[in-house]
This record gives C-alpha cells, structure tokens and sequence, in this order.
C-alpha cells in the first residue's frame, strides 16, 4: 500500500475529517471554499466551517477555521451546510445550524474574511416562520442569491403530510431554547444531522425564500412538483434534497442538488446518494421550478454536494466533494477524510450541461508524451513514457472489431482500475473491484459504474490521476465519471487492451501533472 492517499493537485483536508463545499465564492481577488469540518478526527461530528483560499483553483492555502459550533443553538450537530454572499463590502455566511431535531437558519458576518462573527438575531429563519408544510427536522442548506432588489435561499427540506403538520406541536426539538450562551462542544456524541423523525413521512423537496436584508425572510414556495415535468421517482427518495445550487448560464436556470436515498432511474444514480442538475424556469412568485431538462451530474462514484462560482471573466466554475456517504474511508489510518474534485468550468450547449476540467490546471503540465495511434487485437500493449499517478491523459477509442476495448490505470503486478467500451452494455464502464483497498457501501455495488454512450462508439476521453483519484471527462465533458482508489505505491503503470477483436487508440496524450 501506499505511504500517503493524499491528492497532489486536488484540494484535500490536512487533518480531520471534511464534507460538503459551502460558500464556494470569488471575492476581494481571491477564490474562497468554505467546508464542512470536523477538526478533532478524520470522521464526522460537530461541523465547523473550514476555509481555504486559492488564487488558481489548484493550490490551496489553509485559512483559520471560520465558524466553530460554539452556541447553544447548534448544538449538538454543530454549523451545517450553506453558502454565503458579499453584502457592502462584507461576506455573510448562511449556515444550518442542526440539533438532532432542529434546523434552523443562522447568519454570519466578517469585513476581513478571515474573521466571522455570528449574528445576535440567530437563528434568523426556522421552519415555523415560513410555512406549516416544512418539517423543522429536514430544513437545511441554504444557497442564496441576489434578485432584482431581493437575496433569494434555495433550502433543502422535507414537506410534511397534512396528518404530520398537526404532530408538530408535540416534537421535542420544540422544548429546545435558542440562546447566545456559548457552550464546550469537544466531546459531543455526534449525531447523523439527517436523523429523520419516524413519524415524519415527508417527501424531499426544495424551498424558496426571500429577504431584503437577509434577516427577515419570507416564504415562496416550494420547488418542486409532480406535474411540472418529472418522473414520479425523483419524489420516492428516502432523504432531502440537499446543498442546491441555483445560477443562470447561457440564458437557461440551472439548478443543481444531492438528493439523498434517491432510487435508480433509467439507469442513472447507482450511488447511494447522488447529484443532478436541472435546466428549466424558476417561478419567482410562487417558487415553482418547471423542468425541461433533468441528468445525473457525474455517473462514478465519488461526487457530492456540487457547488459553484462566477468568476470575473464570466466562468461558472463547480467544485464537489470527492467522497461518497455511507462507505469506508481509507485515509482515515492517515488522520484525514475529505478531498474535492478538480474544479469545472460549466457550459450548457445542444440542452444539456458540459463540464471541463478548469482550464488553471494546464499551467502545470509538464513531460509530454504523444502517440499518434496505437493498435492492440485482443491483447495489452503499452505506449513509450506513459505511466504515472499524477497525470492528464487524452485518448481517442475506436473499439472497431473489439467487444471490450480500453485502459488499465493504476496497474501493477496484481492491481489495476479499468476503464473500458463493453459493446454489449454500450456503455463506457469504470471498474475499481481490483484497484486496490476495497470500497465498500450501503449499496450492493460499490466498485463498477457505467456511463450509457449516446449512440456512437468512437469517445475521446480526458482522464486526470491524482495518487488515489481517478476523474475521466467523456466527449467533451458531456458525461463525467470520479472515483476514488487505492493502489499499492508500485502499482502507476498504464496500458491499453482489446478483447475480442482489434481496437484504435489515437492522439494519445499524457502530461504529468506537477505542482
Ligand atoms: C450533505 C449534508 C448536508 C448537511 C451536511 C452536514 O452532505 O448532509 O445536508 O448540512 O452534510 O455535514
């Protein structure tokens, strides 16, 4: 095994445990991400806010921890998912603070960006003041936005039965006061902030609110229904929809999401949670979102909690976590758990989203190697000075006469991960059963994943190792598809192989990729 998991050119916690992006923003000349962050062990528990800064998107610089869980109104689950948003020349952050049986909304404010005090008016926004359908429970990160003279928040949630409305009343998290009284959290049990209440039948769903000064907020409505263009399965998820994003590009509304427990749907979300966006119309009077376009943001099997920014010269840029919940955590015997996926620029073209890799990571390319064609006819062949663990590598496959035809990344003498065409399933698989250290989850499947090709078999694939990460951009960035694995330290060879028949590959490209 190796020495170190820890990614070269991806962001990475340095020690504890780190989940979801919050507050991904470009501000005062630099790029911010805010994280989920538990700094005692590399495992969830009482969330702070973690921050780093970077000016590439590549290198990350550790910034002090930015809010810590540290009043009587985040106890015990401590300052959960939101985002945050410049307001005269200040950041507020907008964060969930969760108690096993409460959520509730909470403002924190810095002019330094270093510094975050919270709001004396916390928590600013619960369930109950914005309509009896919103469970207190299920009512988490906020992603706010600015609107013709109005901040907008997209939250996640549950919408309760009219039967469970009425139960409100009697939940215990009603007992719970809010006060400013800061309180010792370094040794809490730490409690699943999803605990769902049994009698809480509620469905996931999305919620719109709206302010004028991010204090006083007012419902909308909720986003998403039935008849307005979905599948009934997008409203059978065990869980909530949670950390949303929502931004216009290219003149359409996209809205991004984690829907927990989500079911399988035409062969998409084979994760045990997994991310969408949507394209459509958001209804700013009654926050209805009317969707025209619906698709799995990335089809591996390490992707969450999607969020973006703008930058200045326009680009939407989207980072993620790079884990997945629910499976084992190999670097946690290192101390740390958490990285983030090599950030994305998005376009939205012929209706559906494109994503490529940050165009910032180019500049540190080094040692290319090209190799204008290669053919294999049911065996393995190598390419002269292609192998590595930290590199970008273009291919185009032609499978022609082969039933399987691909690469082997991360090979040694008994390891490797395949990436392949099966011609049978027309799909392009990802195969990590014998990467290394074993993944396993709640779902039966943990180790192969599959992206449908549209139609044709020829596929240009961009493909980017990082030491233990693996992120392999289909024609284009139409599809995606990241995974974590675990190789042994000799294992960095890399080959490409046909079975059944002869197969191309062309325009090979490698750089190492050095920071
Ligand atoms: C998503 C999530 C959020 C929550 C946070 C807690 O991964 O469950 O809904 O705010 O993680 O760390």
């Amino acid at each position: 095994m190796k020495k170190s998991y820890r990614p070269k050119y991806h962001a990475s916690i340095t020690a504890g445990w780190s989940n979801d992006p919050n507050g991904f923003i470009y501000a005062n000349g630099k790029i911010h991400m805010f994280f989920q962050h538990y700094p005692h062990e590399p495992q969830w528990g009482t969330m702070h806010w973690g921050h780093v800064v970077s000016s590439d998107f590549i290198r990350w610089e550790d910034m002090p921890v930015a809010i810590a869980p540290d009043m009587d109104y985040e106890v015990i689950c401590g300052c959960c998912s939101g985002s945050n948003i410049m307001k005269d020349g200040k950041m507020y952050l907008m964060y969930t603070a969760a108690q096993p049986q409460l959520q509730r909304q909470c403002l924190a404010v810095s002019d330094d960006l270093v510094h975050f005090e919270k709001s004396s008016l916390n928590p600013i926004l619960t369930a109950d003041m914005l309509h009896e359908e919103v469970s207190e429970l299920d009512f988490r990160d906020p992603k706010l936005f600015r609107k013709d003279g109005f901040y907008y928040m997209i939250a996640g949630v549950r919408i309760l039965s009219k039967e469970n409305r009425a139960q409100r009343e009697s939940y215990p998290s009603r007992n719970i006061e809010a006060s400013s009284k800061p309180r010792d959290l370094r040794s809490p049990s730490a409690l699943d902030v999803s605990a769902s209440d049994p009698e809480n039948d509620g469905i996931g769903n999305m919620i719109l609110a709206r302010s004028r000064d991010l204090e006083a907020w007012e419902y909308v409505g909720k986003l998403l229904y039935p008849e307005d263009g979905f599948e009934e399965e997008y409203f059978e998820l065990n869980g909530v929809y949670e950390c949303p994003d929502y931004f216009i590009l290219g003149g359409r509304e996209v809205l991004l999401s984690s829907p927990q427990n989500l079911p399988e749907i035409s062969g998409m979300y084979q994760n045990i949670h997994s991310s969408l966006y949507m394209l459509g119309r958001l209804d700013f009077n009654t926050g209805r979102y009317h969707v025209s376009h619906i698709s799995e943001l990335d089809r591996g099997f390490d992707f969450y909690a999607a969020q973006t920014l703008e930058m200045p010269d326009g680009r939407r840029i989207m980072t993620a976590w790079k884990e997945m919940w629910d499976r084992n955590y190999p670097t946690q015997r290192e101390g740390w758990a958490g990285t983030y996926i090599l950030p994305r620029e998005l376009e939205v073209r012929d209706g559906k989203l494109f994503q490529s890799p940050v165009r910032e990571i180019e500049k540190y390319r080094k040692n290319r190697v090209f190799v204008k064609r290669l053919e294999t006819d049911r065996n393995i062949r190598q390419a002269e000075g292609i192998s590595g663990e930290c590199m970008e590598l273009s291919v185009t496959i032609k499978p022609e006469k082969a039933e399987k035809a691909g690469i082997r990344l991360f090979r040694g003498k008994r390891r490797k991960t395949l990436l392949y065409y099966d011609r049978k399933r027309k799909c392009l698989v990802f195969d990590r059963g014998k990467s290394g250290i074993r993944l396993t989850g709640r779902e039966e499947n943990a180790n192969e994943r599959i992206c449908p090709l549209s139609g044709k078999e020829e596929m240009h694939l961009r493909i980017f190792l990082d030491v233990s990460s693996v992120e392999v951009f289909i024609n284009d960035g139409e599809y995606v598809m990241t995974g974590n694995v675990y190789p042994g330290e000799e294992d960095t060879g890399v080959d490409f192989f046909s079975e059944g028949g002869k197969a191309l590959f062309e325009d090979i490209e490698k750089y190492d990729i050095i920071v």
